[in-house]
C-alpha cells in the first residue's frame, strides 16, 4: 500500500473525531493532557497505565468513549491484551501514543547502577519497541498514526541521566526505522522531544536532586531555557495530537524539539 495523501484536508483537531487511539502513561502529566485534547477532539481513548495509577483526574474528565486498560508497556502479554481490548471495544486502532516513561536516578554515569539502567530501558525503549510492534501489527491494512514521546536527553548528551539518555536515544532511531519500514503500509511515525516539563516526573527530580531546596534546581534548569521555564503539559499535548492528526499527513521520521529554545543554542 502506499501513503496517500488525504483526500480532504481538515482542521488537525477535527481530523481527529471518531478515530481510535491509545495513549499510554495517559493517568497523569503529559499522557492525561493528551487524552483530555483528544477526547475534546472528539476521538475514542483508550488510557494505558500501570495497575493502581491515579485515574481519577483522567475519569474526571468526563469523556464518554474511555477504555482502561491497566498493564506494564514493558511486559509484551500486556500490550497483547491491551491490543485486543481495543480491537473488542472499538473494532481498530488509528492512532498510538507511546509516552509511558520514568526518569530512573540522576547521578554520575560512573555511579550508575547495572539494574537501574536495565529498568529505565526496559520500560522507556523496550516500552516503546512492544508499543510499535502490537500497534503497527493493528494497524496493518488500515494504517495510522504513532507518536512517540522521546525528550530532548534524546538528542543531546546532558549529564547524569545516563539510562534516560540511552533510552530516549533509542526511542529516536526506533521512530525513523519505525517510519522508513511502515510508511508503504500507510503508517506515520514520529517522536517529540520536549525540554523539562511541569509533571510529577520533574518535580520529583528536583526533590531527589536537593530536598531541601527543591526550588533551586527549578531555577537552575529554567536558567538554560531560553524562555526562561518549563513547557507545561498541555503544551507537549499539542504537538502530540498535531502529529497524530491529518493536519501532519506529510511528516514520518521526525524527532521534533519542543523545548523553549534549548537546542538552539
Ligand atoms: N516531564 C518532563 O520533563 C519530560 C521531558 C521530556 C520527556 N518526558 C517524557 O514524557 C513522558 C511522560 O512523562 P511525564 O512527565 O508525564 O511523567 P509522569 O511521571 O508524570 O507520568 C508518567 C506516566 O507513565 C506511567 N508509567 C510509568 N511506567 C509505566 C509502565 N511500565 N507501564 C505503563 N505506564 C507506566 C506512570 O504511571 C505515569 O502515569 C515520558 O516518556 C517522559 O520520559 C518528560
Amino acid at each position: 500500500m502506499t501513503a496517500q495523501a488525504p483526500s480532504s484536508w481538515p482542521a488537525h483537531a477535527s481530523s481527529l473525531a471518531g478515530l481510535v487511539t491509545l495513549v499510554t502513561g495517559a493517568a497523569r502529566g503529559i499522557g492525561l493532557a493528551t487524552v483530555a485534547q483528544l477526547a475534546r477532539a472528539g476521538a475514542k481513548v483508550v488510557a494505558f497505565d500501570l495497575s493502581g495509577s491515579p485515574w481519577s483526574e483522567l475519569r474526571s474528565l468526563g469523556a464518554t468513549e474511555l477504555l482502561e486498560v491497566e498493564g506494564d508497556v514493558g511486559h509484551g502479554s500486556d500490550w497483547e491484551r491491551a491490543i485486543s481490548s481495543t480491537l473488542e471495544r472499538f473494532g481498530r486502532l488509528d492512532v498510538l501514543v507511546n509516552n509511558a516513561g520514568i526518569s530512573g536516578e540522576i547521578g554520575p554515569l560512573v555511579d550508575c547502577r547495572d539494574d537501574m539502567f536495565d529498568e529505565v530501558m526496559r520500560v522507556n525503549a523496550r516500552g516503546v519497541f512492544l508499543g510499535l510492534k502490537h500497534g503497527a501489527r493493528a494497524m496493518m491494512g488500515r494504517g495510522g498514526s504513532i507518536v512517540n514521546v522521546s525528550s530532548v536527553s534524546g538528542i543531546g548528551g546532558g549529564r547524569y541521566t545516563v539510562a534516560y539518555t540511552a533510552s530516549k536515544h533509542a526511542v529516536v532511531g526506533m521512530t525513523k526505522l519505525a517510519a522508513v519500514e511502515l510508511a508503504s503500509a500507510g503508517i506515520r511515525v514520529n517522536a517529540v522531544c520536549p525540554a523539562p516539563t511541569s509533571t510529577e516526573m520533574v518535580f520529583s527530580m528536583e526533590r531527589s536532586v536537593s530536598p531541601a531546596d527543591p526550588e533551586a534546581v527549578r531555577r537552575g534548569m529554567t536558567r538554560m531555557i531560553p524562555m526562561g521555564r518549563y513547557a507545561e503539559p498541555t503544551e507537549i499535548a499539542q504537538l502530540i495530537v498535531f502529529l497524530a492528526s491529518d493536519a501532519a499527513s506529510f511528516m514520518t521520521g521526525t524527532a521534533i524539539p519542543i523545548d523553549g529554545g534549548l537546542k538552539a543554542g
